[in-house]
């Protein structure tokens, strides 16, 4: 059994940065262990335009250490106002990387939301013809279906579709939590991938009402039943190049998530990587682990792998990672973990 493991520096394929203090907070702890990251555009005022996508860049960079080579990787919020040639001048200069779909209503500035998919067919096919890909949070916000079958009734309603109308557009099912999705990415030719947090990989539905309510494991998509946590698992640990690491680290202030309408949201950058080299030691995979943090999102966005190293050690439990981080005027932030002892940690970013 191997006590190290170095492996190529790993990117984030599915990061939420925020802004201001929060951004100020986050942003160095990201950028010490991954190489880029997808930034989401999902701000309190959402990254719409490429005039919107430059201002946030800078904004990030602005919040990096001194000396950071931590690339972020821009998106835009995909709406019905989208203006095609954003599209195909942020592809061209390189400044944007893909376009994200959240469901109809899944913010307050519901205005901003695709409600009508015809009403983005323009941009689709920009999109398709610059080959920029569009990442989907893959969950109908219908509040007839139950919150969870939603990953699978969106998959049906609006990913299916979408994929027979565009087969040329290259699309990222993000934070994917169930069986069907594994098996619809798995059964789809290669302009579908998907990306797969730690917190799926660890924790089930019945572990967010263990004891008691425990809001901080609570993200949407919200965990599911035990299978698909094993399902999420064999194939993150497969090797297949079509399943990467998005962490979907979440950050929201405690007071929002402890609360009596907590938001959805798991802050998870400072252990993902240690919960990452757990979780595939515990499937005989570790050999395996470089494909699914550093290789396989390269790949799929048709970008060269970093170019420096980082190693992973197995250490006796360390509480200081799990200490909440203090992101100044917006209070602190506790970092995701699970009962269960982590046995390692990043020995050198
Ligand atoms: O749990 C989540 N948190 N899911 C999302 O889709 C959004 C994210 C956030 O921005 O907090
Ligand atoms: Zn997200």
């Amino acid at each position: 059994m191997s006590d190290q493991i170095e492996i190529i520096r790993p990117d984030d394929w599915h990061l939420h940065l925020r802004d201001g203090a929060m951004l100020k907070a986050v942003a160095p702890i990201s950028a010490a262990l991954f190489g880029r990251a997808i930034i989401m555009p999902n701000l309190v005022a959402p990254v719409r335009t490429l005039e919107n996508l430059r201002a946030y860049r800078g904004r990030i960079e602005a919040a990096l250490p001194e000396g950071s080579t931590f690339k972020p990787l821009m998106t835009l919020y995909l709406t019905e106002t989208t203006d095609p040639t954003d599209v195909t001048e942020g592809a061209a200069s390189g400044e944007l990387t893909a376009l994200k779909l959240y469901p109809a209503g899944a913010t307050t500035n519901s205005d901003v939301d695709v409600k009508d998919m015809t009403r983005v067919h323009t941009v689709l096919e920009a999109m398709q013809e610059a080959g920029v890909p569009l990442l989907v949070h893959g969950e109908v916000n219908d509040p007839d279906v139950d919150i969870f079958d939603r990953e699978v009734v969106f998959i049906e309603r609006v990913l299916a579709p979408l994929h027979r109308y565009f087969p040329a557009l290259r699309i990222v099912m993000e934070h994917i939590t169930t069986e069907e999705g594994v098996a619809f990415v798995s059964e789809s030719d290669e302009n579908i991938a998907a990306t797969i947090t730690p917190q799926h990989l660890l924790i089930n539905r019945s572990d967010i009402f263990r004891g008691g309510i425990r809001p901080h494991f609570y993200c949407l998509p919200i965990a599911k039943r035990e299978n698909h946590r094993l399902a999420l698992r064999k194939v993150a640990t497969s090797g297949s190049p079509k399943f990467f690491l998005g962490t979907d680290s979440a950050p929201h202030p405690l007071g929002s998530k402890e609360c009596a309408c907590g938001c959805a949201g798991i802050f998870n950058a400072p252990v993902t990587l240690p919960y990452l080299a757990q979780v595939f030691e515990e499937e005989g995979a570790l050999d395996k682990l470089e494909a699914f943090t550093s290789l396989n999102g390269s790949t799929f966005y048709r970008l060269p792998v970093n170019e420096d190293r980082i190693v992973l050690r197995r250490t006796p439990p360390n509480e200081t990672i799990f200490q909440p981080i203090d992101a100044g005027a917006e209070g602190r932030v506790v970092v995701f973990r699970t009962e269960k002892p982590l046995n390692w940690s990043v020995a050198k970013a």
